[in-house]
Order: structure tokens, then C-alpha cells, then sequence
């Protein structure tokens, strides 16, 4: 009688390993999507801002944002992440792999104006 169990456990632990292993969500967005979905309602779809928050935040322009041109990605992490007064946190809401995205592509709006343009 032990055979037929031990094989029934094996069969078992397989079937978990399956099932569990590819049933988590992966992030597949890419960070343009994800941006557009979370991001271009305040910071504008081409980074820029909605020109009529721009005296009140001058921030909201990403294109021009001090730390995407340095390229500081533990301080956009961190304000993606945690948000900063008017700004909500999206640590809640977005995987650790997608904010990583999304600090690329912060980086990447802010590159041209490092480059002087
Ligand atoms: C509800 C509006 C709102 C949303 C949604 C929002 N932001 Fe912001 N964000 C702001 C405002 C306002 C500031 C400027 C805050 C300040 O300087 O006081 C800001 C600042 C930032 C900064 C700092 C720029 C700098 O150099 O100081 C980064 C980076 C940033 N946002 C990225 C993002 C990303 C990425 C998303 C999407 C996941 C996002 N924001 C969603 C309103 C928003």
C-alpha cells in the first residue's frame, strides 16, 4: 500500500507545482502603458504637465525634473512609491517590477533636457 500513496503525493506535489507556478500575475505592461494608465492624467501623456498646474507644481513637468536628469533612481523610486504632497503613493497599487519601469521612463522623459534641449 505505500507505493500507490507515494505516487498519489508526487502526482500531487507536481500538480502544485504547475498550477502555483505560472498562476501569479505577471507585469507585462510596458512602462509607456503603465504611465498612460497611471501617471499622464497629472503629469500629461507627453510628460509635460497640464500647463495650468505648472505655476502651482512646477514639479509635475517630467521633462525638467532635476532627479529624472540625474538620473537618481532611489529618489524617483521613492516618489512613485511613497508619492509627495498632492502626488499619491503607488507602492499599493503598481508591483515593485512596474515602478521600476516607471523610473526608467521618468529617467528617460527628463534625458533631452539634460542634453541641453
Ligand atoms: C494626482 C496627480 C499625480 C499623479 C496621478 C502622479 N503624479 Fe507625479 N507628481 C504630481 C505632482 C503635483 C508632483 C510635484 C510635487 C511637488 O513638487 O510638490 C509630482 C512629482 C513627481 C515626480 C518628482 C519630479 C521632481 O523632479 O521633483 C516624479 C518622478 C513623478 N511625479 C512621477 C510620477 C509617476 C511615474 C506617476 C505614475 C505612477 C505619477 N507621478 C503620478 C502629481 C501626480
Amino acid at each position: 500500500m505505500r507505493r500507490p500513496s507515494a505516487l498519489l503525493g508526487g502526482a500531487l506535489a507536481l500538480w502544485g507545482v504547475l498550477s502555483g507556478g505560472c498562476g501569479s500575475s505577471t507585469p507585462t505592461r510596458s512602462g509607456d502603458v503603465l504611465f498612460a494608465e497611471n501617471c499622464a492624467r497629472c503629469h500629461g501623456a507627453d510628460g509635460k504637465g497640464d500647463p495650468r498646474t505648472l505655476p502651482l507644481y512646477p514639479r509635475v513637468d517630467l521633462t525638467r525634473s532635476p532627479m529624472g536628469a540625474a538620473a537618481e533612481r532611489i529618489l524617483i523610486h521613492d516618489r512613485i512609491a511613497r508619492g509627495y504632497t498632492t502626488m499619491p503613493g503607488f507602492q499599493d497599487k503598481l508591483q515593485a517590477e512596474e515602478i521600476g519601469k516607471l523610473v526608467n521612463k521618468c529617467i528617460a522623459l527628463a534625458a533631452p533636457a539634460k542634453n541641453g534641449a
